[in-house]
């Protein structure tokens, strides 16, 4: 039995001092959690939150790694820097990069690789736009990109954490129906099974504005094993709110 893996990705937001009072009040509100909870914090605060999330139950994650190991590739994080920080997981292919910085499948499963390398779990993120659910390509689009992943990973794919996010429903306020959600999970199980024995281990977490009141009917699906957040994990109560479902 996967238990719930639920993750803040805080995108591009964030300062030392809201850092300090968000997790503050997270950590106020643990005490019931029992399920796997991270926050994926932007690079220049890693080390802030490796301080502020010592010795708590919320692990901390980072929002890209590059698929170099080391070298002439400015403005680049390494998979070995991140581990100077003790990160867990890393996000890898989320869409705002495949589409604001050119990502391809190739691109994103090599970086997959690199984390995997490094003992940091790649939170790696798959979804389809609006055009092409609409084309009826859905399926299509989400097998290629995991696809990808697989390839370049072999035998630790079962090591991986999956992200399906629709690209309609990332901070648009349209959240994918749980049954949208469910029957897109159990493609990608399937596909992960094909390809590990292992594959039952692989959480497949849910993301695109996912928030208190979506996040119950959410989570209750088979094969919906957590949640990737934005919006949302930037409220106290909110991500908490979410954090007590999942603990169900
Ligand atoms: P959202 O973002 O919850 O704000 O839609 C999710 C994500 O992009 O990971």
């Amino acid at each position: 039995m996967r238990s719930k893996l639920m993750v803040g990705n805080w995108k591009m937001n964030g300062s030392l001092a809201d850092n300090a009072s968000l997790v503050s009040e997270l950590l106020a509100g643990m005490a019931g959690v029992h399920c796997r909870a991270a926050v994926c914090v932007p690079t220049a605060y890693l080390a802030q939150l490796q301080n502020l999330l010592s010795g708590s139950s919320i692990e901390l994650g980072a929002q890209d790694v590059s698929a170099h190991d080391f070298g002439p590739y400015t403005g680049e994080v390494s998979a070995r820097m991140l581990q100077d920080f003790a990160v867990r997981y890393c996000i890898v292919g989320h869409s705002e990069r495949r589409m604001h910085h050119a990502e391809s499948d190739v691109l994103v499963a090599a970086k997959a690789q690199r984390a995997l390398a490094a003992g940091i779990t790649p939170i790696v993120c798959l979804g389809e736009s609006l055009a092409e659910r609409e084309a009826g390509q859905t399926e299509a689009v989400v097998k290629r990109q995991l696809a990808a992943v697989i390839h370049a990973n072999g035998h630790c794919i079962s090591e991986i954490v999956v992200a399906y996010e629709p690209l309609w429903a990332i901070g648009t306020g349209l959240t994918a129906t749980p049954d949208q959600a469910q029957q897109l999970h159990a493609v990608l199980r399937a596909q992960l099974q094909a390809a590990s024995a292992h594959a039952d281990r692989v959480s497949i977490l849910y993301g695109g504005s996912m928030t208190a009141a979506t996040a119950a009917q959410l989570l209750a699906q088979p094969d919906v094993d957590g949640g990737l957040i934005g919006g949302a994990a930037l409220k106290a109560s909110e991500f908490l709110s979410m954090l007590a479902m999942a603990s169900r």
